[in-house]
C-alpha cells in the first residue's frame, strides 16, 4: 500500500482514542482505505499530561506547525477557535485534507475553511462535529442532497442530556451530573458551552446550513442552556406526563412573502410517550423531515470519546481514498473476505 503520513492534533478523550484506534487497526483500516495510515505524531500542549490510553512518547510533540508540514491528513481535535483555525488553515495550504470535530470553529469559520480548501482543492470532512458518533453530517450533506429537507428536530448535545436524564431519573443535582460527565470525556472543555447550549447551537447551525444548502451564522440562532432547570421543574414535568429535555429545532418556513429559515435551541417540555423522551443519557437523537424521504430518525451515542472517535476515523478513511484517487472519487475498500456464517449458527 501507499503510506499516508496523518497528523493529529489533539490527545484529549477524543484525540487519544483516535490515535488508539488508529495503531489497533491499522491493517483493516489500509485495506479499507487502500492505504497505510501512518500516524506521523500527536500535537499538543503538555506532553507530559496524563492520557486515557497509552501512546509511545516518542510520537507527542508541542510543534503543531511542524508536523503539519508534509502530511496528507491533518486532524484536527484540540477543539476551541484558535489555534485550531490557523493550524487548519496552515494544513489546508499545505496540501492535506483535514478531519475536525470542531462545532465551534465550524460554527463560526466555516464559510472561511471551506473557501481556503476549495480553493486549493482540499476537502473537509467533519462527520463528528454534529451528534458525536451518529452518522448525520454525510445524509444531509450527500443522501438527501436530492430532496428538500423541511425540518429537523432532535437532542445534539450529550452532556445537557445526561444531566437532565440523571436528574428526571435518579434525582441526582446539576452540578454533581455534570462533574460526572466531565470525568466521562462528554463535557466540552469548558463545559459552560454544554450547559448554556452553545455547543448544542453550533450544532444546529452546522445541521442548518446543510438541510437549507445556506450559511446560518451562530448569532442567526436562538439559544437558551439548562442551567435555569432545577429539580422542582423536572417534578412538576414529570407529574404532567413531560419530560425537559435541550432541542434543536431547525426548520423551513413557508409564508405567502416566500421562505425562511428558523433555528432554535431551547429546553422543551417533551411528551413521556414521544421517542425523544426515551433518548437516555449521553446519547442523541435527530429526526429529519424531507419532502420526497419522509421522516427519517437517526440515534446513538452523541458524546464520548471512543464514540466519536467512530466518526472521526470514518472521515480519515474517506479522506485517505479521495487522497489516493487523486482527489477526485471515493477510491475503494478491499473486501475482508471473511467467511460467511451458515445459516442457522448465528
Ligand atoms: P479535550 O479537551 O479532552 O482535548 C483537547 C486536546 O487538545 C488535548 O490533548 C490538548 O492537549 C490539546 N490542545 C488543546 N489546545 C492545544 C494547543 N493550543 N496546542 C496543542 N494542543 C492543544 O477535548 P475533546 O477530545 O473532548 O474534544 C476535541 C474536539 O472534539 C473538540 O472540538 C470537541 O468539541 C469535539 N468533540 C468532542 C466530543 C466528546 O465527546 N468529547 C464529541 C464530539 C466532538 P493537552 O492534553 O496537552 O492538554
Ligand atoms: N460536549 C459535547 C456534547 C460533545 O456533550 O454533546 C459532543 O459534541
Amino acid at each position: 500500500y501507499r503510506r499516508l503520513r496523518v497528523a493529529l492534533l489533539g490527545a484529549g478523550a477524543v484525540g487519544s482514542q483516535v490515535a488508539a484506534l488508529l495503531r489497533q487497526h491499522a491493517d483493516e483500516l489500509a485495506d479499507r482505505a487502500g492505504a497505510r495510515l501512518e500516524l506521523a505524531g500527536i500535537a499538543v500542549r503538555d506532553i507530559d499530561a496524563k492520557r486515557d490510553v497509552d501512546l509511545p512518547r516518542e510520537l507527542f510533540t508541542t510543534d503543531a506547525e511542524s508536523l503539519i508540514v508534509g502530511s496528507d491528513i491533518v486532524i484536527e481535535l484540540m477543539g476551541g477557535i484558535e489555534p485550531a483555525r490557523a493550524y487548519l488553515l496552515h494544513a489546508i495550504n499545505s496540501g492535506a485534507d483535514i478531519v475536525t470535530a470542531n462545532k465551534a470553529l465550524l460554527a463560526t469559520h466555516g464559510p472561511e475553511i471551506f473557501d481556503a480548501a476549495d480553493q486549493v482543492g482540499a476537502e473537509v470532512y467533519y462527520e463528528a462535529a454534529a451528534a458525536g458518533a451518529i452518522p448525520i453530517i454525510r445524509p444531509l450533506r450527500d443522501s438527501l442532497a436530492g430532496d428538500r429537507v423541511q425540518r429537523i428536530m432532535g437532542i445534539v448535545n450529550g452532556t445537557t442530556n445526561y444531566i437532565l436524564d440523571r436528574m428526571d431519573t435518579e434525582g441526582a443535582e446539576f452540578a454533581d451530573v455534570l462533574a460526572n460527565a466531565q470525568r466521562l470525556g462528554y463535557a466540552e472543555a469548558d463545559p459552560t458551552a454544554d450547559v448554556e447550549g452553545y455547543d448544542a447551537a453550533q450544532k444546529a447551525a452546522i445541521l442548518a446550513s446543510l438541510a437549507f444548502h445556506t450559511t446560518v451564522p451562530l448569532d442567526a440562532v436562538h439559544r437558551e442552556g439548562i442551567t435555569s432547570i432545577d429539580r422542582s421543574m423536572m417534578d412538576a414535568a414529570r407529574h404532567a406526563g413531560y419530560v425537559i429535555k435541550l432541542l434543536a429545532v431547525c426548520e423551513r418556513l413557508v409564508e405567502a412573502s416566500g421562505e425562511s429559515i428558523s433555528v432554535r435551541v431551547y429546553p422543551a417540555l417533551v411528551d413521556r410517550k414521544h421517542p425523544l423522551a426515551s433518548v437516555h443519557g449521553a446519547n442523541n437523537a435527530v429526526f429529519v423531515q424531507a419532502e420526497a424521504a419522509g421522516n427519517l430518525m437517526f440515534y446513538g451515542a452523541g458524546a464520548g470519546g471512543v464514540q466519536t472517535a467512530s466518526a472521526v476515523l470514518g472521515d480519515v478513511v474517506s479522506a485517505a481514498r479521495r487522497h489516493i484517487a487523486g482527489g477526485v472519487g471515493v477510491g475503494e475498500s478491499t473486501l475482508a473476505n471473511l467467511p460467511i456464517v451458515p445459516i442457522g449458527r448465528v
